[in-house]
């Protein structure tokens, strides 16, 4: 696929969604827009974060309980892995079982290829289909995958940065994209103390502070804006009815500015919303899933229940019981 519009100059998708964000209210930039390359490199800093608890307690269930998931899961699977990243824990489910193939599906192109590299360095014998796509509509699979069985493969919650109609949504879509008889081994974060919840998206380091505020420094630099840094600040709270930890970029102080040639004011408090992480507990996350298409057949988790990998499968629909 195309690898231009990064250099190119201004992505329109990218200014239709900022403009359109700004214009909105309450304000909302959509989260894919954190993912250029020091945007996904910021996140995989976060990833490491004493703080943040999801990467690590999702690395040792898939660590501890490999067996256990190799042997529900089997082999010979297409592994498709949806948000593909660094692919940081990919090695722990290709060597809990034994895959076909290995399809990374990601939208940061240049982030896509060098990922897929590592990856080939240490399983040489594993075909791996890099696809540059946004994951959250049906993607097309390579051809050399077509007769294989396929595996979802998505990890770190990120099914919790959709609300629930747009996780449902996406569930469906995943299922089109992988076909019915299909399986999906997904990771959802669980609801837990509020004050660990918050810390893990407001560190003490300030990482996760210049991934949201990073969003503000491309769109200065890519659609010509003059939004003062300084004027901003990171923003993360639990709201309980919603079940979700929030993300905002919030004005300091009264603020002007301009974004492709349009003029905006935000008051000091005002906030532009970036991010959601909806948390689930263990039966909320079953019928999350049931309602996407997915039925669980299997759930692992770590000792504290803090964390749950879910094992489900794409079964034809039946409008009988
Ligand atoms: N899905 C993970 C989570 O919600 C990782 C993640 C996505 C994240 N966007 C984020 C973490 C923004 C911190 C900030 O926890």
């Amino acid at each position: 696929m195309a690898d231009t519009e990064t250099d190119a100059g201004v992505d329109p998708a990218f200014r239709r969604d900022v403009l359109a964000g700004l214009e909105m209210r309450p304000r909302a930039i959509p989260a894919r827009w954190f993912y250029d390359l020091r945007g996904s490199e910021l996140f995989e800093e976060i990833t490491e974060l004493p703080e943040y608890y999801p990467t690590r307690i999702e690395r040792s269930i898939l660590d501890e309980q490999s067996a256990a998931i190799g042997d529900a899961i089997g082999g010979g699977q297409a592994v498709v892995e949806f948000g593909s990243g660094s692919s940081a824990k990919t090695p722990l489910l290709l060597n809990a079982i034994s895959p076909a193939a290995y399809v990374p599906i990601d939208i940061s192109g240049e982030f896509l290829r060098e990922s897929a590299d590592a990856l080939s360095a240490d399983f040489p014998d594993l075909p791996v289909h890099p696809v540059e796509a946004d994951f959250t509509h049906p993607v097309p699979l390579p051809a050399a995958i077509a007769d294989l069985p396929k595996l979802g493969f998505f990890p770190g919650s990120t099914i919790g940065n959709f609300t629930p109609p747009h996780a449902v949504d996406f569930l469906r879509a995943m299922k089109e994209t992988l076909g019915t008889g299909a399986m999906l081994l997904i990771g959802m974060d669980r609801i837990k103390d509020e004050d660990v919840l918050v810390r893990a998206y407001d560190d003490a380091a300030g990482v996760t502070a210049a991934f949201n505020l990073n969003l503000l420094e491309r769109i200065d630099r890519e659609l010509d804006g003059d939004i003062p840094l300084d004027a901003f600040r990171h923003k993360a709270v639990w709201n309980d009815m919603l079940a979700r930890i929030e993300m905002h970029i919030e004005a300091v102080r009264d603020v002007e500015f301009s974004v492709a040639g349009r003029d905006f004011a935000m008051a000091e408090g005002e906030t532009i919303h970036t991010e959601n992480s909806h948390k689930y507990g263990p039966r909320d996350a079953r019928i999350l899933l049931r309602a996407g298409g997915w039925t669980v057949t299997r759930e692992w988790t770590d000792e504290a229940g803090q964390f749950a990998l879910l094992l489900a499968e794409a079964r034809p629909e039946v409008t009988a019981p």
